[in-house]
């Protein structure tokens, strides 16, 4: 029994420039990153990097086209590494663009156990969310199939992953939440998943203890509380991201996807859409076992009663993030029977992690509860 995957050799730093200095940085490396960040952090150290940027792509959440286009643009520059520094875009972008090796977004996800990647790959993120730097998947959506899907394939993690806070600082506070947000969803999802395994369970749980625990400082002290919790945030996320590495996300992330997918909702926030709405239908199945435990645990942390726990997570989390139904994201009602018909034909991979199974009718009740 694989008991904790972490193929990826972790390294923090306090700045930028420690890690170009560490890291050797040079003609040779190719930064896939956003403008913003490439000005402030990378243009100051004078380097000879080579530098693309997603935006001169397309905006919002990473498609085919996008991926397809970066791959050419990336082969036509000639890179040995490829560093990516930015949030789950970029990332997910970037582990494309490192294993590509000359074939397209449709071809890798036709056969992916036939990845190879022969160049270098160094993940910095700029969110403290995704855990993305650790893990072997990449989200892109679909255009031409018509929604997110993983692919997944070893030759996506990365060689190395720096975290490094300052590259957190300029993140507007929305970002912040719905990233934070989402690795607390990594954490909670992977620990009840039926692969979790002792070890993965450990960083699952110390990530819920920090991002809950940093969340109460946020709603009793304001926003800019949070800027003295960058580093905590982004240690948690990646204990998050190891965990779901091991034990996978699982009907959150799947829910959420039809939604991410079609209404370009981000993807911590569509996350948080779903979320308590899937715990509240897991507890009506079972609410014993690991679910007893989370439920003790957050209550806890809360200072609540464990049969009340997700209803004061609910609470905490909107004094964060204003939860939206998904009327309010513009879905029609009409279209929920077809988001459920996606989840169970496109979303195997992380159905099968739920804490129990869920089938049609169930994933159908829920989005009708979130509408
Ligand atoms: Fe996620």
């Amino acid at each position: 029994m694989k008991e904790l995957i972490l193929k990826t050799e972790l390294h923090s730093f306090r700045t930028c420039r420690e890690f170009a200095e560490t890291f050797a940085l040079g003609a040779d490396d190719l930064i896939l990153t956003i403008r913003p960040l490439y000005e402030k952090y990378f243009l100051p150290l004078s380097l000879p990097l080579k530098a693309l940027f997603i935006e001169d792509f397309g905006l919002g959440e990473p498609t085919d086209t996008m991926t397809d286009a970066m791959i050419d643009a990336a082969e036509k520059a000639g890179f040995r590494r490829l560093i990516a520094a930015g949030g789950g875009s970029v990332i997910d972008i970037a582990k494309v663009v490192a294993a590509a090796g000359g074939k397209h977004t449709d071809e890798l996800y036709a056969a992916p156990s036939e990845i190879r990647r022969s160049k270098g790959f160094v993940i910095l993120p700029a969110t403290c969310g995704t855990g993305s730097e650790v893990t072997n998947i990449s989200i892109i959506n679909r255009t031409r199939v018509g929604t997110k899907m993983g692919l997944v394939s070893d030759a996506l993690f990365a060689d190395a992953a720096a975290l490094i806070p300052e590259l957190l600082e300029g993140l507007p506070y929305e970002s912040f939440a719905a990233s934070s947000a989402d690795a607390l969803i990594h954490a909670v999802e992977s620990a009840l998943s039926p692969k979790a395994t002792p070890f993965s369970k450990l960083l699952s749980y110390r990530a819920i203890e920090m991002i809950i625990s940093n969340y109460s400082v946020i709603a009793a002290k304001g926003r800019e509380a949070r800027i003295e919790m960058l580093a905590s945030f982004l240690a948690a996320a990646n204990y998050a991201g190891i965990a779901f590495g091991t034990a996978g996300c699982a009907a959150v992330h799947a829910l959420s996807y039809p939604l991410g997918g079609k209404y370009h909702v981000p993807h911590g926030e569509s996350n948080y859409a779903v979320f308590t709405g899937v715990m509240k239908n897991y507890i009506e199945i079972k609410k014993d076992g690991e679910m007893a435990v989370m439920m003790g645990f957050i209550a806890s942390l809360l200072g609540a009663e464990p049969s009340e726990a997700w209803d004061g997570l609910d609470t905490l989390l909107g004094r964060i993030l204003p939860k939206r139904s998904l009327r309010e994201y513009g879905v029609r009602e009409d279209e929920l029977e077809e988001f459920a018909d996606s989840v169970i034909e496109c979303q195997q991979r992380l159905m099968a992690n739920s804490f129990v199974p869920l089938d049609k009718d169930r994933v159908l009740k829920i989005y009708r509860e979130l509408y």
